[in-house]
């Protein structure tokens, strides 16, 4: 039977393990075009800003780690600031949840939000926020369910370099 993970904060020793969980997070994400070109040196980058996360007294990385080492998901945690003509002056920027495959609708996902959510009080913030993929009919309606309103949506459109500007908007 599979053991029971343990909730901790990360460190950098999670490093390695926090990039591949990101490698399953972008790969399911491959059919949005926000996420699936990136960077050849974007693994570099992207554990450099978990390493940010994990050492910054204004962020955080929950994990559920597993006894050999490996982890069966994460979520970040950052105290944003918000443009300075909007409320709440800080936000708590929610990014990446992820729980493998095998170990998903366990309640792991309630698990890491509960301690994000403990995080932002602790830091006495207001509210919390999260990007979903419009595309990820899942997630979307995991967020509507677990109390996340939905209050904008990212809109996209590549530049077409083969049309006058004034022709693309006819
Ligand atoms: C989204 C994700 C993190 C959910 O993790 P999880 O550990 O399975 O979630 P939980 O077991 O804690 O489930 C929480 C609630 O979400 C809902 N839920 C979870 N998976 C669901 C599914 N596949 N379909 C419908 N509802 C689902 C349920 O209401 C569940 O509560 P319940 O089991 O008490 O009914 C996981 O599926 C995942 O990593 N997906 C790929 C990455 C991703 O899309 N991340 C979100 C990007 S914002």
């Amino acid at each position: 039977m599979r053991e029971e993970n343990q909730l901790r904060e990360a460190t950098e020793d999670d490093l390695d393990e926090l990039v591949a969980l990101w490698t399953h997070y972008i790969r399911d994400h491959r059919h949005n075009p926000a996420y699936n070109r990136v960077a050849r040196t974007g693994f570099v980058s992207r554990r450099a800003a978990f390493a940010s996360d994990i050492r910054d007294e204004n962020a955080t990385v929950f994990v559920l780690a597993r006894r050999d080492g490996g982890l069966d998901g994460m979520i970040s945690c950052r105290v944003e600031t918000n443009l300075p003509y909007f409320q709440p002056h800080r936000l708590g920027r929610i990014q990446t949840p992820y729980v493998r495959p095998d170990a998903r609708r366990k309640g792991n996902l309630k698990k890491l939000l509960t301690a994000a959510y403990r995080w932002a009080r602790e830091r006495e913030l207001l509210e919390v926020r999260l990007y979903v993929g419009a595309d990820n009919v899942v997630a979307n309606a995991i967020a509507e369910e677990l109390g996340f309103d939905a209050v904008g949506v990212v809109r996209r459109r590549a530049i077409d370099w083969s049309t006058p500007p004034e022709r693309q908007v006819e």
